[in-house]
């Protein structure tokens, strides 16, 4: 060891492939006896020894050695303590290269299967908190100004709709990786009779990569995952940054369980909305990874180049940002109760209605822009008034507009949510489908 010799080490960190790299191993070690390179023999105590080599690992009792740098080379000594001179043939036909490629798939692999079920997980909640407030009328926000009601349904189901997207692009992710690097050597492919897509068959592997050099090159996986993470803590973030306006005392829409907020050190009063808050501020290190991934590969001539080691904290740490994320999510949403008094009473606020005004005005006979220009007068009107627009007498409206008739009161928040009835829209009965889509499809996911 020289004074700079742990630069290079990345045992730290790689060691979590343990599980995949001895899966891949296995699988490599019986193909090659299968294929006559090495004996049943010397195959069948590599696999008995990759199996000790395992149970050491999960144990605590394995030797990790950073002098030995990475994983592979740790595996690889210890196996040669167990089982002597028999170990040194499991690294024929293969290299380093397509073997951490490998590595690095099976174990995207699973985390996208993870993601997945975790996204579905909060799925859940959302739709389990739009279920619980199926009637309940909120209004709805452009620009942080109150625009018009809306089903609090509705506002959940837009989060769904969010994660349905995220899932698929971590499905396409899975899709396109779905491709088995090893077999591809160092770079150039090996000189023996092997058998890839048998090796594919028993690691799960779709189909065989069709190019040794972009095999061990290609990190696509890596920036795919991130990517679609990267959009998920996105979408996190933004739910974050509406559950702590929702749950500030200016606003009192919501009120999170204790187990997800706390106290001030010095301010009693205090609930903070911690959680959503350290979300919100995780999206930060998770976009940042991204961007370094991104760099990291950006100038690496063809093939493999020592960069590519530094693929795995950022990624790592992203796929545990993102889980946590997304469970810390799944069971917070659930207890948060809705001050459904409070944002019904915001949602009957009459400016709200003043599009609705407009619309009743058009369905006289009025064209729209003339009836907005009516109803931005009467807005005005009784705002230096002082007074609603639903105290507003009928003879006031009618000198906006001989069109207003008695039945103008009859526009209230409810008949405001229920006239948005086209796909899409926040009617009831159009978000009793959608929240019976939203059930159809996690019933479906749960089935498969
Ligand atoms: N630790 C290396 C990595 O993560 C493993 C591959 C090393 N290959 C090599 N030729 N040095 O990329």
């Amino acid at each position: 060891m020289t004074e700079h010799s742990d630069y290079t080490v990345s045992i730290h960190y790689d060691r979590r492939l343990y599980r995949q790299d001895i899966a891949g191993s296995k699988a490599h070690a019986a193909m090659l006896a299968r294929q006559g390179i090495i004996t049943q023999d010397d195959a069948d105590s590599i696999i008995a020894g990759l199996g000790q080599v395992q149970d050491e690992i999960e144990g605590g009792q394995f030797p990790w050695d950073p002098s030995l740098e990475d994983l592979h080379m740790n595996i690889e000594r210890r196996l040669t303590d167990l089982i002597g001179p028999a170990a040194g043939r499991l690294h024929t036909g293969r290299s380093r290269n397509d073997q951490i490629s490998l590595d690095m798939r099976l174990y995207t692999r699973e985390a996208i299967a993870d993601t997945i079920s975790a996204l579905r997980g909060v799925q859940r909640s959302l739709v389990g908190l739009a279920e619980k407030h199926a009637g309940v009328v909120m209004p709805g926000y452009t620009h942080l100004q109150r625009a018009q009601p809306v089903l609090f349904a509705h506002h959940m189901l837009a989060y769904f709709e969010m994660l349905q997207r995220d899932i698929g692009r971590f499905t396409d992710c899975a899709a396109r990786m779905d491709v088995l690097p090893l077999g591809s050597g160092a770079l150039a492919g090996v000189p023996y009779p092997t058998d890839r897509h048998a090796v594919a068959e028993a690691l799960g592997f779709s189909e065989i990569s069709p190019n040794s050099m972009d095999a061990v090159a290609d990190r696509d996986f890596i920036v795919e995952y991130q990517s679609a993470a990267a959009i998920t803590m996105l979408h996190l973030s933004r739910l974050s940054e509406e559950i702590v306006i929702w749950s500030s005392r200016e606003f009192d829409f919501v009120r999170l369980a204790d187990d997800f907020t706390t106290g001030s050190s010095i301010m009693p009063q205090k609930r903070n909305p911690d959680f959503a808050e350290i979300a919100r501020g995780k999206t930060g290190r998770v976009y940042g990874s991204l961007m370094a991934i991104l760099t990291v590969l950006k100038g690496l001539p063809l093939t493999y180049n020592r960069d590519l080691q530094e693929d795995k904290e950022g990624f790592f740490d992203t796929v545990d940002t993102l889980l946590s994320t997304l469970r810390v999510f799944a069971d917070m949403l659930p207890g948060m109760t809705l001050n459904a008094a409070r944002v019904e009473s915001l949602a009957g606020e009459s400016y709200m209605l003043a599009t609705d005004m407009a619309d009743y005005l058009v369905g006289k006979g009025v064209p729209f822009r003339e009836a907005h220009g009516v109803m931005r007068r009467l807005c005005q009107h009784c705002e230096s008034a002082g007074i609603s627009l639903s105290d507003l007498p009928l003879s006031e409206y009618r000198e906006f507009s001989p069109h207003f008739a008695e039945d103008v009161y009859d526009i209230t928040a409810a008949a405001s949510v229920a006239a948005r009835d086209n796909p899409g829209g926040t009617a009831p009965n159009r978000v009793a489908d959608a929240l019976a889509r939203a059930k159809t499809i996690l019933e479906e996911a749960a089935a498969t």
